[in-house]
């Protein structure tokens, strides 16, 4: 079957549509009590209750696009994401606009390759993502809120459509993300290497997969920013949307004071499952990082950004994952982050002594912006087949949760 992932991340630079190709090797189980063993002494990802069948999904990048928003959009979505005062009638709008943009996206990629998808997993755009529970009218609530409006897509391009992934892993008890490490156990787990995937979206996110592992032992959390506060303070400062190939970065210096002050916020000590977003690393907090930069020159604004950034990402590292050198040698970088040398020279410098060598996910077979997309193409095929497609180390609910919402064509 081939499926489309549609996604659109906190950058709220646009859309990222991959095609894949699923296909999925299942097997009888002879006895529900004793599980079936797939591909060697691996479990099978998903054992559905009740059904005596055992799958695991098998995964082919096709292709991939990407359509950054009208300018216009972006301003309207990143405006929605930061306000305290967001008009309903705009927030009912866009919705339905994000809808159309993302089965305008799809069709566009099917006419591009010449391919026709049967199946889209659209993630849509966050608007407020809230993982952890805090009260609300005397009830203590953890909430998220995507929107593209699934039945617009399914009725423009024709085949059924699953979104909303997020709210039945809240539902069994998790914080909703990250989803991502689905695929990422799928894909990158290796009998040899353990490895940890890295995704450096607006905020960056990790998944730690070990040496031969099972799903339970994967170990995924949002370890802060990504691009979201280098993106924020070069708008600002110079504003662009971002500081291409990390350039600005390259002539600035690094405020070492900056850095160590940050790195002290909560969120860091906080042990995983845990979530970020622009609640944590929004305007507020870049107003605060500007502030604390004093008089320093606007590059040197950005080149802290930028080292911060990364000093956050080796230091969950070492705080939550790495267990003594050599337990984990792989570092495999995904999301726009991987095209900002600048950052992944910091990181490369940081992560040699904790062992870990550095790789594209393009290495993979899997190109390095495409890879969030392909994950929700995966989700939604799960969904599709009533399977379930989180894990409960990553999220830290209760069970395993047949995600998202499926509007037919
Ligand atoms: N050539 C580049 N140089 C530096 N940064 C880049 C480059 N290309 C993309 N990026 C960064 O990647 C971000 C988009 O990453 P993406 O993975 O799409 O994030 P999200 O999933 O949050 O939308 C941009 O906002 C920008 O910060
Ligand atoms: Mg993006």
């Amino acid at each position: 079957m081939i499926v489309a992932g549609v996604m659109s991340g906190t950058s709220a630079d646009g859309i990222n549509v991959a095609l894949v190709r699923i296909s999925e090797r299942w097997r009888e189980a002879r006895t529900e009590s004793k599980p079936q063993l797939t591909r060697g002494r691996e479990p099978a990802l998903s054992l559905p209750k009740g059904r005596p069948r055992h799958t695991v999904p098998e995964f082919k990048f096709l292709s991939h696009a990407e359509y950054p928003y009208p300018k216009d959009v972006r301003r309207t979505v990143l405006a929605a994401m930061n306000s305290r005062r967001a008009s309903v009638a705009d927030l009912a709008r866009l919705n339905f606009l994000l809808a159309e943009l993302y089965a305008e996206a799809v069709l566009a990629t099917q006419r591009r390759f010449h391919l026709k998808v049967e199946l889209v997993g659209c993630h849509g755009q966050t608007l407020y993502h809230q993982g952890k529970a805090s009260t609300f009218l005397g009830r203590k609530l953890a909430v998220t809120w995507q929107t593209g409006e699934g039945a617009i897509i399914a009725a423009r391009v024709g085949v059924p459509v699953v979104c909303d992934f997020r709210p039945a892993d809240m539902a069994a008890g998790g914080q909703g993300a990250p989803l991502v490490p689905f695929l990422d156990y799928l894909l990158y787990r290796d009998k040899r290497a353990g490895r940890v995937v890295q995704n450096i979206g607006g905020i960056a996110n990790l998944s730690a997969i070990p040496a031969s592992p099972s799903p339970e032992q994967v170990v995924a959390f949002d370890t802060g920013p990504g691009n979201m506060v280098i993106d924020a303070v070069t708008e600002r400062l110079f504003g662009k949307p971002y500081d291409r190939d990390g350039r600005i970065a390259a002539s600035g210096a690094v405020l070492e004071h900056v850095v160590a002050h940050f790195l002290r916020a909560p969120f860091f000590r906080r042990k995983p499952p845990k979530t970020a977003g622009r609640e944590e690393f929004g305007r507020e907090f870049v107003q605060e990082f500007v502030n604390r930069c004093g008089r320093a020159r606007k590059h040197d604004v950005v080149a802290t950004a930028t080292a911060f950034t990364a000093r956050s990402i080796v230091h969950a590292l070492q705080r939550f994952v790495v267990r003594g050198r050599g337990s984990f040698r792989e570092f495999i970088v995904s999301g726009g982050g991987a095209k900002n040398p600048i950052l992944l020279g910091m990181l490369a410098y940081e992560l040699r002594p904790l062992g870990l060598q550095i790789h594209s996910s393009d290495e993979f077979g899997l190109p390095s912006e495409a890879k969030e997309a392909a994950a929700f193409a995966l989700l939604a095929y799960q969904t599709w087949n009533r399977q379930p497609s989180s894990l409960p180390s990553a999220t830290g609910a209760k069970r395993p949760a047949v995600l998202g919402k499926i509007s037919y064509s």
